[in-house]
């Protein structure tokens, strides 16, 4: 893994970008007065509800909320990952990504020419194999396989599938002849090996090779299966500097590629599985490789698609690799996204069934894969029997955590009722989420706090929102100083002193730098929130606006602090100091409170 992005180059890189430039070279933008338009590129849409600020460097679409930074919009649009927007943004400025060293430091000397030079290894490796399958003097013996799997020409061009020669040297000779230094790299590639005496050899021989693309479309690994019936069916590339197995899908890029946007995608087991179901035109398949379903397989499936079917075989192992999956799943399922499960019968695979049924029989199959929800009830009520009290207890045990776990709150909610419902106590978790569902709308109401007016909008989320709509104004008010306040216990206080502080120390910021500053904070979800409400306030009036909700900010502290102390006075008393600030407060109270 390549080190951290130091964060001022991240910052640096957010202000030196147009999101307009960005966003306009993707989806052509058209100007609607102070900002830009377009139909959204996140949902289907006849008019045009995204719009692009250029003073805030953020977008939004009122029709399905999307919104963010000039970052996010890359990693949603290009479906990239943090580090590689950041990545896509030097790109368009010309210059390299600095990285500092990390836990995981990149190797000494792996720069990018290393790496690009890597990939073009690969590639060409790629096409040397494909180049077997025509050329070879045993080929017949492969294309016959081929066949005999059901594959069509066009498949395996289109998968790139090739053959790796059964000779010790076919690789090594191509590519490494003579030369130390290209025979170093193949051997970091893992695309020939050594023994103990030094002698180097083919790490694929005779062998169906599927090149592995990674999410961008660079090869990076491959798997191999033997032809014959005996040992181990695949060799797959070990990781190296360009592989990390954890990371990547089988089938992933070539599904993007097929569908802009991707309605579902299957995860299936096998290399095999992926092709044969494209072969049958079945083209939004994936396959981990080799591994377990990792939590990072899942960030990339929820980011790409709405809907993951998990297909496995029914046997025991199918099962157990799909229970791993979702528990892997779990914390990424934001509401909106489902994730199903298909299991086939006993000695199937999707290679052989979509072979036996056909395309629509298939997807007919997906249409049915069983929720979420019931495969994990229906695997815990295995274990537990809601018989009794003690199954109830252990059910509740067994599927809490799990449930916990989930992201979406109506997701968690709804499967919150179900294992109440199988526990018989419906109605408590009901009342309990309506009570609780309550004090969530007044949070004022809380015991600790003090009796805030009940604004349609409070003085730290009106002070918030202006702050993230225009940073400048900390600047503009220096006398606002939040000092006074530090103890108060107003709600969202903290916040609001972060934002105001990073605002005056950044008077150049925008609203999509002060985004990315959160970005991954708890504070993030919030500021989103924010920012989504339809906010009426005229940029005009905004400093005026600012300087009204301190005074009742101040004011609300004042008596929050008088009734503490008279109520200090009346129990233990108070001391010379105390007594002073008291007075000073009541002589303050009568005209109201200026800053
Ligand atoms: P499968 O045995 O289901 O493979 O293993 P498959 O793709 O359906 O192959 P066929 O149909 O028998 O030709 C599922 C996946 O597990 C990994 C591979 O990624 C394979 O695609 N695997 C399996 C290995 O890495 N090594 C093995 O020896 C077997
Ligand atoms: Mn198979």
């Amino acid at each position: 893994m390549a080190g951290l992005i130091p964060k001022d180059f991240i910052e640096d890189m957010i202000a030196r970008t147009d999101i307009v430039d960005i966003i306009d070279s993707r989806v052509k933008l058209k100007k609607a007065g102070k900002n830009y338009q377009a139909c959204c590129p996140f949902h289907n849409e006849k008019s045009p509800s995204f719009t692009v600020s250029q003073d805030k460097q953020f977008y939004h679409c009122f029709g399905c909320g999307a919104h963010g930074n000039s970052v996010s919009f890359l990693m949603e649009y290009d479906r990239l990952e943090f580090p590689e927007a950041i990545e896509e943004l030097a790109r368009f400025h010309g210059v390299e990504v600095p990285r500092e060293q990390s836990s995981h430091p990149r190797k000494p000397g792996v720069g990018r020419e290393q790496l690009d030079s890597d990939y073009a290894l690969m590639e060409k490796a790629t096409r040397f194999f494909q180049a077997q399958l025509r050329q070879h003097a045993q080929s017949a013996k492969v294309i016959d396989y081929l066949k005999q799997r059901g594959l069509s020409g066009t498949t395996v061009k289109h998968w790139e599938i090739g053959f790796a020669p059964p000779e010790w040297d076919g690789v090594l000779r191509q590519f490494g002849n003579g030369q130390e230094q290209r025979q170093q790299q193949l051997l970091d590639l893992k695309l020939i090996s050594a023994n103990d005496n030094g002698k180097r050899f083919d790490f694929f021989r005779d062998r169906l090779m599927f090149p592995i693309r990674d999410k961008r479309g660079r090869v990076v690994g491959f798997g191999g299966r033997v032809f014959t019936q005996d040992g181990p069916k695949y060799l797959n590339s070990p990781e190296t500097r360009i592989f990390h197995k954890g990371s990547e899908l089988y089938g992933f890029y070539q599904a993007r590629q097929a569908h802009r946007h991707l309605e579902r995608v299957i995860v299936v087991e096998g290399y095999m599985d992926v092709v044969a179901l494209a072969e049958h035109g079945i083209d939004y398949a994936v396959a981990a490789l080799g591994t377990a379903t990792t939590p990072e397989h899942i960030q990339m499936l929820v980011r790409a698609t709405n809907d993951i079917i998990c297909c496995y075989d029914g046997d025991r192992a199918g099962r157990e690799a799909a229970w791993r999956a979702m528990e892997n799943a779990l914390p990424f399922l934001k509401d909106g996204v489902t994730m199903r499960f298909l299991f086939l019968p006993d000695g199937e695979d999707p290679d052989t069934m979509v072979q036996k049924v056909g395309k629509a029989a298939f997807e007919a199959e997906l249409d049915k894969a069983q929720p979420l929800s019931k495969f994990l009830f229906d695997r815990l009520l295995q274990q537990h029997s809601v018989g009794s009290t003690e199954g109830k207890a252990a059910l509740k045990a067994a599927a809490q955590p799990l449930i916990d776990s989930i992201l979406g709150d109506n997701q968690r909610d709804m499967l919150n009722t179900e294992l109440s419902r199988l526990c018989g106590e419906q109605d408590r978790y009901q009342r309990e989420r309506d009570i609780q569902r309550a004090n969530q709308r007044a949070p004022q109401k809380q015991a600790n706090s003090y009796n805030a007016p009940k604004a349609s909008i409070s003085p730290v989320r009106t002070m918030l929102r202006l702050l993230l709509d225009d940073p400048s104004l900390a600047a503009r008010l220096p006398h606002i100083d939040f000092s006074v306040l530090v103890e108060s216990a107003i709600p969202g206080l903290g916040l609001l002193i972060s934002i105001h502080q990073y605002c005056l120390q950044n008077p150049n910021a925008h609203t999509g730098s002060v985004l990315e500053h959160y970005r991954n904070k708890p504070e993030a979800t919030h500021l989103s929130k924010l920012l989504q409400q339809e906010f009426l306030i005229d940029a005009a009036a905004a400093e005026s606006v600012f300087k009204d909700s301190f005074k009742k900010l101040l004011n609300w502290h004042f008596e929050q602090r008088m009734e503490i102390l008279m109520t200090k006075s009346r129990v233990h008393g108070l001391s010379t100091a105390e007594k002073q600030e008291l007075n000073l407060l009541m002589q303050a109270k009568k005209p109201a409170t200026a800053p």
